[in-house]
């Protein structure tokens, strides 16, 4: 008899994967469904990365690396730290890591005891809880409020920390997947002082910094008030900014003690990132040839369209991202209102797979059943026909 591990029976399958594989079985019979649910960006790595890897290649630099990133990396990201986010680090205050997926998890197990209880604001990224339990810790969650943006409310988090037994660290993640919400340097300071008072570790998760619009603009918790940098970790990669989802490549930054410890970790787990990744990942970080601003924009304009396509159906309100690439509305009148008998986000979903042909990510998987998340990561002619065929989907709803 084959014997799974507590641990691995623990973790749940995303509701996310369960629409998805039957969106790609329809893909897969042909059918032109619109995908609502990619998570990453619709554009190709910039050439003078993909040339920084093939260099790598044609010189054989293609061994293992020390754990930690190879230091001409490591001084990259230290440089882009200092550059745009005014934080000063040293070199074994940096890890480098298969991606920012890693570094989470990395730094979590390296932080957590067993039981240890990690604070995950609603709506979350859909692996943070998951990673949490992996690291054996305990997901608390605290719920932020539509009418709030989505944001954490100073006063009511520390009203739940104090209810807390074991404390440990909160996950924050400035621009975010889903809502798109970016914090106000100010509104960082107010976290960051209740993290202070009840010795809270911040795990900042930073991977949308470079997508955000309008007026928005992007600051680490770490470097707004002092005492805060020595108890947050920065997380943050490649994979977004430079459309490298497929190179794996992230990075953490934070005190020494905690980041020497996370490299004894990886020593045994990854060893080392992708020899070819890194050297790619130094020219990416160090060289500007306008494609990260051509993307952006292309980005704001789509969400412009997705937030006005969004809030002229009935019923149905989104909140104006100012990052990220993803829409989430409140689509709970549809869900208590409908015609068809669809009780929930999930089966709302399914039907407009079924009948629409358009795939959308249902909010459960991010902790809010009365939303759903568009990524507009698609092309301006899918968005226009995917919204077109939403909108008609909601009116024979209900
Ligand atoms: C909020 C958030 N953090 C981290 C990641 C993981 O990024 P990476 O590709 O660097 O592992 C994602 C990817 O979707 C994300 O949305």
């Amino acid at each position: 008899m084959i014997v799974i591990s507590e641990k691995a029976k623990a973790i749940k399958t995303s509701p996310t994967l369960a629409v998805f594989s039957v969106a790609k079985k329809m893909m897969a019979d042909g059918i032109d469904v619109i995908n609502f649910g990619v998570g990453e960006p619709d554009f190709n790595t910039p050439e003078y990365i993909k040339e920084a890897a093939k260099k790598a290649i044609d010189e054989n630099f293609t061994r293992y690396t020390v754990g930690a990133g190879i230091p001409e990396l490591r001084k990259a990201i230290i440089k882009k730290l200092k550059t745009d986010n005014n934080l000063d680090y040293g070199m074994d205050e940096i890890i480098v890591t298969p991606g920012a997926k890693a570094a989470i998890e990395t730094l979590l197990t390296t932080i957590c005891n067993p039981g240890d209880q990690v604070i995950i604001p609603t709506p979350y990224w859909v692996s943070y809880p998951a990673q949490v339990e992996l690291a054996n810790g305990e997901s608390v969650y605290f719920e932020t409020e539509m009418s709030e943006n989505f944001k954490i409310n100073p006063v009511r988090l520390e009203q739940l920390i104090k209810t807390l037994s074991k404390p440990r660290a909160i996950i924050l993640n400035s621009p975010s997947n889903p809502a798109g919400i970016v914090y106000s340097r100010e509104e960082l300071a107010e976290i960051a002082k209740v993290c202070i008072r009840h010795n809270i570790i911040i795990i900042s998760d930073e991977i949308y910094e470079k997508l955000v619009y309008g007026n928005a603009e992007h600051y680490s918790i770490a470097d707004t008030v002092p005492e805060v940098k020595n108890l947050t970790i920065v997380i943050n990669g490649v994979s977004k900014a430079y459309a490298m989802t497929g190179w794996r490549l992230g990075y953490a930054a934070g005190p020494k003690e905690i980041i020497e410890n996370a490299v004894k970790i990886q020593s045994h787990t990854a060893s080392c990132i992708n020899s070819i990744t890194q050297k790619a990942t130094v020219a990416a970080l160090s060289v500007d040839d306008g494609s990260l601003e051509k993307m952006r924009q292309a980005f704001e304009e789509r969400k412009k369209f997705m937030t006005s396509a969004l809030n002229k159906i009935d019923h149905l309100v989104c909140i104006e991202p100012q990052g990220a690439f993803y829409c989430f509305p409140s689509i709970d009148y549809y869900i208590q209102n409908n015609s068809q008998g669809l009780k929930n986000d999930v089966e709302l979903c399914t039907w407009l797979l079924e009948k629409k042909h358009i795939a959308v990510v249902p909010g459960s998987a991010f902790g809010v059943p009365q939303c759903l998340r568009f990524s507009y990561a698609n092309s301006m002619e899918n968005l226009v026909e995917g919204m077109k065929r939403f909108e008609e989907g909601l009116k024979e709803l209900i």
